[in-house]
């Protein structure tokens, strides 16, 4: 499904953190799709491998790195890694999360940490080490939440305060890197898979979400995909320092 799409991404290098499943792995395969040489990194090695392989297996180009994103030594080597193969980043994506949803205490220390380290230091630290491999054009997109906008009930306080964090740090970036011809940009995904599919929503439950959508359905991978890689081209040269809603409308009611 990648039919009127940009495709200018030819030779670009793109680095897509989190690709091994949902939509860092939709984020990769339109990448791919539009000419790009594609990283996908992921803490997930079968996962991960697989899909880079899917990718190959169409005659795009993708390698798997194994990357944890809460650690700098991971990024170092990963950036080591790069500077030898693609020499260069032209799109860093910073996709990889830890949900907060579901948890039985929505301020409990042990997941608070962990949504710090993946959610938020986990973006930081990408850019601090692969900015450096990037040039004029480059493009960094950014994955809060509509949680860094408004309070859930239920998900866990510090995924909001990450996602939030996320998005200041992307507007930081964008003013910092901007004399640098680097564009940095967050997305706002909505109500997306897997929390469609989330066991025990009941059907009420969802109907409840789907109401409170002005257009009426849940997100598909592919609507924030698609908007990812229209930061990553030249068709947004000139956006730069936004957090773009990718929700149906929902953050407008
Ligand atoms: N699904 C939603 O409803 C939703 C809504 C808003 C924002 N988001 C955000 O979108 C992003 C992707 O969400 P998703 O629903 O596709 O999640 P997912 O759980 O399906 O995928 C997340 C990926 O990140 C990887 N990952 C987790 N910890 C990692 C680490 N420490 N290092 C490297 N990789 C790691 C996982 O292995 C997985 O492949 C996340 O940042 C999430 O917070 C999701």
């Amino acid at each position: 499904m990648t039919e009127g799409l940009p495709s200018n991404l030819a030779d670009k290098v793109a680095l897509v953190t989190g690709a091994a499943s949902g939509m860092g792995r939709r984020e990769a395969e339109l990448l791919a799709a539009a000419g790009a040489r594609v990283i996908v990194a992921d803490i997930l090695r079968d996962e991960g491998e697989a899909v880079a392989q899917g990718l190959r297996d169409q005659g795009l180009s993708a390698r798997f790195h194994e990357l944890d994103v809460s650690g700098e030594a991971g990024w170092a080597d990963l950036a080591a890694s790069i500077a030898s193969e693609e020499g260069r980043v032209d799109v860093l994506v910073c996709n990889a999360g830890a949900n907060g949803s579901a948890a039985p205490d929505v301020l409990s220390s042990d997941l608070m940490e962990k949504l710090i380290a993946i959610n938020l230091r986990g973006t930081m630290l990408g850019v601090q080490a692969i900015r450096p491999l990037m040039g004029r054009g480059a493009s960094i997109i950014t994955t809060g939440s509509i949680c860094a906008r408004v309070g859930t009930p239920g998900v866990h306080m510090a995924y909001h305060a990450t996602k939030g964090a996320v998005e200041a740090f992307t507007r930081a970036a964008a003013a910092e890197y901007g004399p640098e011809g680097i564009r940095v940009n967050c997305i706002h995904p909505g109500v997306m898979p897997p929390m469609r599919d989330r066991q025990g929503a009941s059907h009420a439950t969802r109907d409840r979400l789907i109401e409170s959508i002005p257009l009426r359905r849940i997100g598909e991978w592919d609507d924030v995909a698609r908007v990812v890689l229209f930061l990553a081209t030249d068709a947004a040269a000139y956006v730069s320092g936004t957090a773009i809603p990718v929700d149906g409308g929902f953050l407008a009611t």
